[in-house]
């Protein structure tokens, strides 16, 4: 339909039927008041009534789909079609590596790949958005959601953003085999203190401009379609309702005029924050805000029209944010074909197909993350192995956000080793509880092969953990375990970084596999034996403790830094008395099968204006026996500056694959739009001066050149 033709609509529709349009439920209200809880309960509308809302949360399926746009069209007096929204965060019925995982792939075009075949599965089954990417960067492991995150770090995160934009909304979301895309949870939800959800958040203006606003801003020069606002506060001002960050920043500077959606009952959560007398100066402050739907409350439906009516909401704010939903289905195409791409047939057809099961095991082998290997790995099917832990046979690992796949099809790392290495001597102990019978079987084995962590049900939302070691019974297992076999392969499970010192000291191996989705499995038994060359690389700092929590490659030199390398406790110095300051395992680390050898960086030049570039160069060389990818990192640092800058910071990726023996040279560009940062008076620009360049396999890379910026 023509701009002219939505113009017309707006016009015609009542205030009434225009507040209609910005309320959200869950399909799940259409089955009666009976079914509602939670802020849905509160709609105190009688039995039978026509429900007349302009979108759905949480509802798929074809038929069911199809069934329900007829009776929300019927119901409208426009008969104007409802947008189906939900949550596709790694994957639909094939259930893909957890977002944390796909980021320690360091491979934004593997997560585009991963997003197109999602939004193929999940478009056929009628849904039409999509509440991803999550690009929330996350510090802190005791955040049940950093599961949800590519990572840590605010630049890799906005690589990742604007890739799943693209791979769910292609060049146009209204193509068939597409869905818009809404980036969440805007913003600075990873910064929630103590690692406690829904929490508030004590971050600067400069800390949450340049540490975590950058991949929101991606996804938004993507083309993300929509905007989710976040639970949390910013400067003590709930996101929901907070202009600066809504109007002057979202719309304002960065020029975005999609939709904007709260998060899941957020505006009725903006009176028990305590910043609204009550829900209906909540609605007012909300769509005020520049809040386009409101997400299961009836803060909105009960009581923006009086406030319109009475003058203190301009009518204009609801016609503002009535056009951009309509715009929005009108760019999916809904007034043409209000089903879009619902089709029982296409479901069948590509939902957990052939193709995007053996998508989520290749996935998985960029994923998992060798972080230690004494050359007990790659395993030999001539060895007798023991495979210790429920997590080896836990069907629960495929991450509690992938809402419609179903668990009982997940490949656990037993089905995998069962079916690809059949002819392996392999003994199972399945329970963390059954120490002595895993003694027994640990014993008689050349290695053995522990399976610990989480399942999903210790992560993702509301899945805080105020200690982030293994559990009890699982470091008594491991204990008894390597009590009688030193050969010890460790493979961690779970949704984010746990605390593992004393196990990963004593293991001969150590593997992160994250949660791997419906297939991944099979890929971490192909990379136990030695048919894969692991590549994945930590996208969150893996710490010794909790106590070291929030934690962060990119940190700061303090006025009293502790010398590199020194290991103990300095008094007056900035470290602590029972922990390092480093962390077990940093951002960017992964090792392979091969040695990777890098040369030393040189630069074209080693002076740039600010409208010059320098050019950084490595050669990179696979000494080893078997292919191998590598994710090659480019980090900056400012080594001076008008206010303290990190110690270094990533703005450079190149994921590359080597034959054996082979050699490539990989080049980076370095501009000044890559040195700015918000100055002394908040300007944000270059400075003159020197900065270093490193390039390597992981944040720890001292292969360093230095350059100038002068002006
Ligand atoms: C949840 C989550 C959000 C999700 C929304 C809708 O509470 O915070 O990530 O998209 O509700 O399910």
């Amino acid at each position: 339909m023509e701009k002219s033709g939505l113009e017309a609509l707006l016009k015609e529709m009542s205030l009434t039927e225009k507040i209609e349009q910005l309320i959200q439920l869950h399909g799940n209200f259409f089955g009666g008041a009976e079914l509602l809880t939670g802020p849905e309960a509160e709609f105190n509308l009688a039995e039978g009534t026509p429900l007349r809302i302009g979108s759905v949360l949480g509802e798929r399926g074809a038929e069911k789909l199809h069934k329900l746009q007829d009776e929300i069209m019927a119901n409208q007096p426009h008969h104007i079609p409802a947008v189906f929204m939900t949550d596709v965060i790694h994957g639909y019925e094939t259930a893909f590596p957890v977002p944390i995982a796909i980021g320690s792939s360091f491979n934004p075009k593997l997560a585009e790949r991963l997003a197109e075949a999602a939004a193929k599965e999940a478009s056929a089954a009628g849904i039409h958005v999509t509440f991803s990417p999550m690009v929330d960067a996350a510090k802190d492991s005791r955040w049940g959601r950093c599961m949800e995150s590519t990572g840590e770090d605010p630049w890799l995160n906005g690589q990742f953003a604007a890739a799943m934009v693209r791979g769910f909304q292609g060049e146009d979301y209204g193509e068939k085999g597409r869905m818009a895309s809404c980036v969440k949870h805007f913003a600075a939800y990873g910064a929630v203190q103590s690692g406690r959800d829904y929490n508030v958040t004590e971050i600067s203006e400069r800390t949450l401009l340049e540490d975590y606003l950058p991949p929101y801003k991606a996804a938004v020069d993507a083309g993300v379609s929509m905007v989710m606002t976040a639970f949390n506060t910013i400067n003590r001002i709930p996101c929901t309702i907070n202009e600066h960050l809504l109007r002057d920043i979202l719309r304002k500077e960065w020029g975005f005029d999609g939709v904007v959606i709260t998060d899941y009952g957020a505006i009725n959560e903006v009176v028990i924050h305590g910043s609204s007398e009550n829900k209906k100066d909540a609605a007012e402050k909300a769509i005020k805000a520049g809040c386009d739907i409101d997400m299961v409350t009836d803060c909105y439906s009960s009581y923006l029209e009086q406030s319109v009516r009475e003058g203190t909401v301009s009518e204009s704010l609801v016609d503002e944010a009535v056009m951009r939903l309509l715009e929005l289905k009108n760019n999916l195409g809904l007034f043409e074909n209000p089903y879009k791409d619902g089709s029982p047939e296409d479901e069948e057809k590509y939902c957990f197909c052939e193709e995007h099961r053996e998508l989520s095991r290749k996935a998985q082998e960029e994923c998992t993350v060798l972080l230690k290997n004494n050359g007990i790995l790659p395993l030999s099917v001539k060895q007798k192995i023991a495979v210790i832990g429920a997590l080896a046979d836990d069907k629960e690992i495929i991450g509690t956000w992938a809402l419609f796949a179903d668990k009982l099809k997940t490949v656990t790392l037993k089905d995998a080793l069962e079916r690809l290495y059949p002819e392996a001597e392999i003994e199972y102990v399945l329970s963390d509880s059954d120490t002595e019978k895993a003694a027994l079987a640990a014993e008689n084995a050349d290695a053995v092969i522990i399976a610990l962590g989480e399942n999903q049900n210790y992560t993702g939302e509301s899945r805080s953990r105020a200690d982030i070691s293994l559990f009890p019974e699982q470091k008594i297992l491991f204990d008894r375990v390597y009590s009688v076999n030193k050969n010890v392969v460790t493979i961690l499970f779970g949704g984010r970084p746990l605390a593992v010192p004393n196990e990963a000291e004593r293991s001969a191996a150590l593997l992160e596999a994250w949660l791997p989705g419906s297939c991944g499995c099979y890929a971490v038994a192909d990379i136990l034996f030695g048919k894969v060359n692991p590549s994945g690389k930590l996208s969150m700092s893996m710490p010794y403790c909790t106590g070291q929590l929030p934690l962060s490659y990119i940190t700061f030199s303090t006025g009293r830094p502790k010398p590199d390398g020194a290991a103990e406790f300095i008094p007056f110095i900035s470290n602590y008395m029972d922990a390092p300051n480093v962390p077990l395992y940093p951002f960017g680390y992964g090792l392979s099968y091969c040695e990777t050898e890098y040369s030393a960086v040189w630069l074209d030049k080693d002076k740039m204006t600010s409208d010059d570039k320098i050019t950084a160069f490595v050669r990179v060389k696979n000494k080893g026996y078997m292919p191998l990818k590598e994710a090659v990192q480019l980090y900056i640092t400012d080594e001076k500056a008008s206010v303290v800058r990190p110690t270094r910071q990533l703005k450079g990726l190149r994921k590359i694959s080597l034959e054996v023996g082979e050699e490539k040279t990989v080049s980076f560009e370095i501009t000044a739009e890559m040195l700015k940062f918000y100055d002394i008076n908040m300007n944000y620009t270059a400075e003159n001066g020197k900065f270093i360049v490193r390039i390597g396999g992981s944040s720890l890379t001292e292969n360093k050149a230095e350059f100038w910026l002068e002006n």
